[in-house]
């Protein structure tokens, strides 16, 4: 083990009352709150908008100047975004998303201010609000001088003009999200183009779409989902895809046969734009657009590490990061939280989280981290020989229950919870339009439910 490393600091860092500073509120943040507060650490949560729950927290108008989100953006979240899994399968292992009754959304698959409520909640509950400083947005985290101290440079703006301020942690953890820098393809001529373009970043209400001809930039969920609510008042839809045959592309052909809509159509890789408003798409054939949706997914941005390239981000990849959480060569004072897709949230930010505190309380040890290192060369190695594109390193859908259990003893998901993921997750494929609505439970399923006393509501 190397000397100068801050590796060895697993047992520097064991005493309570160790400082450590969690970069954002949402739900990824506020895990990692409550667990480092279990294991008696001292925390401070700093986040840039000025309220709890990150994406969650809708935020109706967005920056009209920058459409395309060039210079990072918040809350992506638009109108009608309903939770695309099962709410009792939503939630912190220990605080059910139970519906309240009282005029609130009770369905299964309920509106996210709904879910946003629910965030608020857990944080009362578990007394979290007291760490966490709003409007403050984190500009540079370094480890200046003495090895495994962190100064976190942060601004404070409560619309009384920008207060700058460096203060100094034992550990750092970060839990910024995947949303905050948007993903554009490159596509010739997109420069010039005149008319209207846009991220899905910046989507919000359908209204200015009526009547449009609209060409929307991958079929992905968001893609899809924009499809099906803008067919409603839009002219015409085309959905550019970039493989007919991978993803949720056959499950959108499906409906397109089932349903007939006249006035949507899958269409393949825009191959160039031109000035005049004309798209063409790979094969020869074009159509004249008023606007165009970028639905291509985000970047991993972290503007703020100043760590010399010791992690990095390279097409989606960060890393290296131990079980995508400790860079090796910073561990434990330096840990990322949330970076997986393609997990139940929030139970999968809060195993990362009880890892993290476990860590850094020194209740738990870490491999060296020549160790650490080698594990993660052999995952993307694993990952890479299965066939896996380096952009989804990180998905860790069918790992979940061994993830946690191995990480730090979470307790596996119960078999009707996995039931019922599968049910919502095979409807989505079958019928992404009505699957929120239109379910049917399995016999597994119902005792559960019954049991636990679940009540949703279907309208
Ligand atoms: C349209 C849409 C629909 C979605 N639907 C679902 C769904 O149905 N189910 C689901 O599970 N997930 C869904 N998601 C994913 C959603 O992002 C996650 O559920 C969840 O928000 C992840 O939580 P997080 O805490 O990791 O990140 P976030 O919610 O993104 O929170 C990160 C926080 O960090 C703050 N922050 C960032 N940078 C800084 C900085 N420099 N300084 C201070 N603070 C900073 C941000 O302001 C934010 O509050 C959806 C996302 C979108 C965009
Ligand atoms: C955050 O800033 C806004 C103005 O941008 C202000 O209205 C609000 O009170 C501030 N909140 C806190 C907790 O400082
Ligand atoms: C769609 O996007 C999500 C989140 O950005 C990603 O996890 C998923 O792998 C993507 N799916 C496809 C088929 O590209
Ligand atoms: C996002 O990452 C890809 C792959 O690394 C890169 O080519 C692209 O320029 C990045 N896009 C933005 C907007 O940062």
């Amino acid at each position: 083990m190397s000397t100068t490393s801050s590796s060895s600091s697993s047992s520097d860092l064991s005493s309570k009352n160790k400082k450590v500073c969690v970069i954002g509120a949402g739900m990824a943040g506020l895990a990692a709150a409550r667990e480092l507060r279990r294991e008696g650490l001292e925390v401070t949560v700093l986040e840039q908008r000025d309220g709890i729950g990150g994406q969650w927290l809708y935020d109706a108008a967005p920056d009209a100047g920058d459409p395309l989100g060039v210079a990072g953006v918040q809350s992506s979240m638009y109108a009608s975004v309903r939770l695309n899994s099962p709410r009792e399968v939503v939630g912190f292992s220990d605080f059910p998303f139970f519906p309240t009754g009282a005029g609130s959304d009770d369905r299964r698959f309920p509106v996210h201010g709904e879910f946003l409520r629910y965030i608020n909640k857990f944080c009362d509950a578990f007394g979290l609000m007291d760490a966490v400083r709003l409007n403050t947005t984190v500009t540079r985290v370094a480890m200046d001088g003495s090895p495994s101290r962190w100064t976190v440079r942060s601004k404070h703006d409560a619309g009384d003009g920008e207060v700058e301020t460096e203060e100094v942690f034992d550990a750092v953890v970060v839990a910024t999200g995947h949303y905050t820098q948007p993903r554009l393809p490159a596509i010739d001529g997109m420069d010039t183009w005149r008319r209207r373009q846009l991220h899905s970043h910046s989507y919000r209400v359908p209204d200015t779409f009526a009547g449009e001809v609209v060409v929307i930039v991958g079929c992905n969920v968001s893609g899809i989902e924009l499809a099906l609510e803008l067919r409603r008042v839009a002219k015409e839809i085309h959905l550019s895809t970039k493989s007919i045959d991978a993803g949720l592309t056959p499950a959108m052909s499906k409906l397109l046969d089932k349903y007939q809509y006249t006035n949507l159509h899958l269409r393949p890789k825009i191959e160039h734009l031109r000035d005049d408003g004309t798209v063409v798409f790979d094969g020869g054939e074009s159509v004249i657009v008023d606007t165009i949706i970028y639905c291509t997914g985000y970047n991993y941005s972290f503007p703020f590490l100043d760590i010399d390239g010791k992690v990095t981000v390279d097409d989606n990849r960060v890393g290296p990061l131990f079980e995508h959480v400790f860079p090796p060569s910073l561990a434990p004072s330096l840990s990322f939280i949330g970076i997986p897709s393609k997990v139940l949230l929030p139970r999968f930010v809060e195993v990362q989280a009880r890892f993290v505190a476990q860590v850094v309380s020194g209740k738990r040890k870490l491999p060296s981290p020549e160790e650490m290192t080698r594990a993660v060369e052999e995952h993307n190695a694993s990952k890479e020989a299965a066939g896996v594109p380096k952009r989804r390193t990180h998905d860790v859908f069918l790992e979940h229950d061994e993830y946690g259990e191995r990480v730090c003893g979470f307790p596996r998901m119960e078999a009707w919870r996995k039931e019922l993921i599968w049910l919502s997750y095979n409807g989505m494929f079958d019928d992404i339009e009505t699957y929120r609505d239109d379910y049917h439970d399995s016999g597994l399923v119902c005792d559960a439910l019954r049991l636990h006393g679940w009540t949703t509501s279907r309208r």
